[in-house]
């Protein structure tokens, strides 16, 4: 039987206070909105329609799912008619529907719900015991049964009193869908139409509701302001840290490391205290990474050594050493065996094999040949007030002590320029400098 998702996330989120859509904000470095997809994926439901609100909307590419616009957010009910009116009608399909704000829902619940949808159900739905109070809609039951939902607002002080409460995970037979919806009206507190009105509905029209009881009612926590949102990020985050754990990194403290989906982190590695890894980044088997450390879409080699350091958008190969106190961006790529230390930035830049900046350098569009060192204090400087220009650096070269390399500039194999020296002109292979402005040394 064909399963198709419908996906609320057009609400106005005015708990959050934001100019953000809801379900836009993030946690681990993905909104809200992208792990409700995930976990629909995971669970084989690849044919998904997300309600959205025109901000959404245009965003909505960036999720790879198609989007409808609900100009007016009537409530969840409406929300879904406006799907169903957007999708052919299939007699015999199953409608899965989940609201966007709960990114700790996971693909099992979603699968055991469609199993709880036998084919003679209409409709089976999730629902949590919860410690009380709770804004979730409470689950009225009757002789051991499902009767209704009744919303915080519309209850009496004796359904309040209900510690089963609904997750907003729905499983529908379509046909059973489309009549209920169909029948909704508005007359409740907050003259919305409520899809969990659709309960009743079919109870009172003996068809057959299932209630899933979830283990865990985090799985189910649904993100209305921040405060909700940091929890659920602490859970994901925990999560994230327990797989890679069991994978056999060595996190040495979870709680103060903070990770992403979809990382790639190899065996052994050794994550220090108050460290973010995230943007896709694969790290490789045997590397230390922090304390104090971020790394951002970032790919390392092996035995990679990252101490109090940042490092975005870069690569660096086997036994390279960062740090502590640098920082590597923009597309700059160090090889095996490079070493950069203390107070040293490197941008745009291609250091090879056992290149060395240990100590107060910028290295700014510049590439450097193998175990080249660069004496502390050297600056690339790269712009001239219009553009940025390269530096060009060839290999066993030895770069002196707070040397200004003025670009566009080559300096050979092999070539040296004394400390303290202002190279303006390119430097042939094994040729010696010195002095402001550099000039050739007698050779040895
Ligand atoms: C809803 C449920 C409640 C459940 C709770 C679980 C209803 C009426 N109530 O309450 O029983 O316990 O979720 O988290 O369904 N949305 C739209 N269009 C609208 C209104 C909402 O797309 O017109 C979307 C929102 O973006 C959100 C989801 O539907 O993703 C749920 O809406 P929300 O306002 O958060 O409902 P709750 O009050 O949390
Ligand atoms: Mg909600």
């Amino acid at each position: 039987m064909s399963v198709r998702a419908i996906v609320l996330a057009a609400g106005k989120g005015t708990r959050m206070k934001s100019s953000t859509a809801k379900v836009l904000h993030e946690l681990c470095g993905r909104p809200m909105l992208w792990y409700v997809l995930h976990a629909l994926r995971a669970a084989g439901v690849e044919d998904v329609l997300v309600v959205t609100n025109p901000e959404l909307q245009e965003r909505i590419g960036e999720f790879g799912v198609a989007g409808i616009v609900q100009e007016e957010q009537l409530g969840t009910g409406h929300a879904v008619r406006i799907a169903l009116g957007a999708m052919p009608p299939n007699g015999s399909g199953r409608v899965l529907i989940a609201y966007a704000d709960m990114p700790l829902a996971g693909e099992e619940i979603f699968s055991s719900v469609l199993r709880a949808l036998d084919a003679s159900g209409a409709l089976a739905l999730v629902t949590a015991r919860v410690p009380l109070p709770s804004t979730f809609g409470r689950i009225v039951r009757r002789d051991g049964g499902i009767e209704r939902i009744v919303e915080v607002r519309d209850a009496t002080e004796a359904e309040l009193a209900i510690d089963e409460v609904n997750a907003g995970i729905y499983a529908f037979d379509e046909a059973a869908l489309r009549d209920a919806v169909a029948r909704l009206r508005n007359d409740n507190a907050q003259k919305e139409y409520y899809l969990t009105d659709t309960v009743a509905d079919l109870v009172g029209a003996g068809k057959r509701v299932t209630p899933v009881v979830t283990s865990d009612p985090i799985h189910v926590l649904g993100i209305n302001d921040r405060a909700e949102l940091a929890r659920a990020r602490q859970e994901m985050n925990a999560r994230l840290c327990d797989r890679h754990m069991r994978d056999g990194v060595t996190i040495v403290d979870p709680q103060s490391t903070y990770l992403e989906p979809e990382l790639r982190i190899g065996r052994d590695t050794v994550i220090y205290p108050n460290s973010s890894i995230g943007r896709l980044s694969a790290i490789g088997e045997r590397c230390t990474i922090g304390p104090n450390s971020r790394l951002s879409n970032v790919r390392l080699g092996d035995e990679v050594t990252v101490r109090e350091s940042t490092i975005f958008d870069s690569s660096a190969g086997d036994r390279t050493a960062i740090g502590p106190f640098a920082h590597i961006r923009n597309d700059s790529q160090l090889a095996q065996d490079v070493r950069i230390g203390n107070f040293v930035e490197v941008k745009n830049s291609r250091l090879a094999r056992g290149v060395k900046a240990s100590h107060l350098t910028y290295l700014g569009d510049a590439e450097i040949g193998e175990d080249t060192n660069i004496g502390a204090g050297t600056i690339t400087c790269n712009f001239d007030g219009e553009r940025k220009n390269k530096t060009v650096i060839g290999r066993d070269v030895m770069i002196g002590s707070n040397t200004s390399l003025i670009a566009p500039i080559t300096i050979g194999d092999g070539a040296l320029t004394g400390a303290g020296s202002v190279v303006t002109k390119d430097v042939p292979p094994g040729q010696r400098v010195a002095g402001n402005p550099a000039k050739p040394l007698p050779s040895k």
